[in-house]
């Protein structure tokens, strides 16, 4: 348990996608805030800022987190994926050629979140039902796309992925 009190600073050191980064933040400073503006990544987009729209959504310890709702000082000494660093492995490349193939993205503002979702959910899902990657996209919101062209690209990533791992 973190005791600071909200103006307290803490040096932290966090990996984020595959690159180590020591800063002195505020105890109140959100994850989104520091990936953003400490440490420049700002592919991670800041929609609802309340947990709401997903946008934020990177791999924290490979678990898909939401960096508007979590403090910086509570990922220290962790090993985050911002969608900067979806390249550094082959599924996440095959998510990134069908989003591309399939149109999956207009002004590609929720796009982000949705790759880094799909990417944690591909792996404990590997025979995901069309039903099942709906489910995991409705905490998602996209304003532009209407859905099926993002649908059907997580669909198709899971194919290629599960041919190529077999
Ligand atoms: S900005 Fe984090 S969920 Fe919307
Ligand atoms: S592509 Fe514009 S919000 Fe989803």
């Amino acid at each position: 348990m973190i005791e600071l009190s909200k103006s307290e600073r803490k040096d932290i050191k966090v990996e984020i996608n595959g690159r180590v980064y020591q800063r002195r933040v505020e105890a109140r400073r959100l994850l989104s805030d520091f990936l953003r503006e400490d440490c420049g990544l700002t592919g991670t987009h800041v929609g609802c800022e309340h947990g709401v729209c997903g946008a934020c959504t990177v791999l924290v310890g490979g678990v898909a987190v939401r960096s508007c709702l979590i403090f910086a000082v509570q990922v220290d000494g962790q090993q985050i994926i911002t969608v900067e660093g979806l390249d550094q492995d082959q599924w996440g490349v095959i998510l990134q050629e069908e989003f591309s193939r399939w149109h999956a993205l207009q002004c590609g503002f929720c796009t982000p979140g949705i790759l880094m979702s799909s990417r944690e959910f591909l792996s404990s899902h590997p025979d995901a039902s069309k039903e099942d990657i709906k489910a995991m996209l409705s905490g998602h919101l996209c304003r532009c796309t209407g859905y099926s062209g993002i649908v059907q690209a997580v669909m198709s990533a899971a194919q290629r992925i599960k041919e190529e791992s077999e």
